[in-house]
């Protein structure tokens, strides 16, 4: 059995094709999630509305905090942290993490950043020893392979050509979580937002046909590793 978690980061509430206005990554995201459930009916899904419901962003507080070693923490402290172990806690937990992500200003959201800045734990998700010069950071989640997803939507088009060197938003998943230790990254985009012409409607198409490919991709490929692990 495999648990997913499900993060949506748009500001925008609904679907679109459900609800007027919608978000596309929040239709490509859900989309993935039901066809893996129709597949795999007894896995399990978290979900995280980090777009509606925002961690809240690092402070100097919480640098104190995580970089005080676990036994010398006060209160306050664990306090500080306990929205950020519990958002670690359900990362760990995945075997597959499906992110929707649209485009802001060429980069992710701000709260999707602020989620990104609170998994990144030192002790936690990645080591670090000055001590130890060849390797004074290591990645450590790295006890069972994860699979991550990354659901985009952008207004304008050609971020995958001509236009990918203003493409942040993959990148900046990418470098962090890969820091971590997930490196088994698949990605789906929808272009042409602000135009709402028939371009747009090829592009979700294509999107969705793309998620339909990634379910049975690694639907097959999660499940086997999972009856081997057992
Ligand atoms: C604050 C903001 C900034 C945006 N910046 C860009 C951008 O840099 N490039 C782009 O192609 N589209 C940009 N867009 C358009 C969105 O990427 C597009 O509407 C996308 O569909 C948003 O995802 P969603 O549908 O899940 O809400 C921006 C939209 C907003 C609201």
């Amino acid at each position: 059995m495999a648990h997913l978690l499900h993060i949506d980061s748009s500001a925008r509430p609904g679907r679109s094709g459900s609800d007027a206005h919608g978000s596309h990554t929040r239709r490509l995201s859900h989309h993935f999630v039901q066809r893996w459930l129709a597949q795999h009916p007894a896995d399990t899904v978290a979900y995280r509305d980090v777009g509606l419901t925002p961690p809240a962003p690092v402070t100097g507080a919480w640098i104190h905090s995580a970089f005080t070693p676990v036994d010398a923490r006060e209160d306050w402290m664990r306090d500080t942290l306990a929205e950020s172990d519990a958002l670690v806690a359900e990362l760990i937990a995945a075997d597959v993490i499906v992110i929707g992500a649209p485009m802001y200003n060429f980069g992710m959201p701000a709260q999707l950043k602020a989620y990104i800045d609170n998994i990144v734990r030192v002790g936690l998700t990645f080591g670090f020893d000055r001590n130890r010069s060849a390797e004074p950071y290591w990645p450590m989640l790295t006890d069972k392979p994860r699979q991550v997803v990354v659901l985009t939507a952008r207004g304008g088009y050609s971020y995958d050509g001509e236009l990918a060197h203003l493409n942040h938003v993959e990148p900046a998943l990418r470098a962090p979580l890969n820091y971590l230790g997930l490196s088994d990254f698949h990605s789906a985009a929808i272009e042409y937002d602000e135009f709402g012409d028939a371009r747009l409607a090829a592009s979700i198409s294509r999107a969705e046909q793309q998620v339909d490919a990634l379910v049975e991709k690694l639907g097959g490929t999660v499940e086997a590793r999972i009856e081997v692990a057992a």
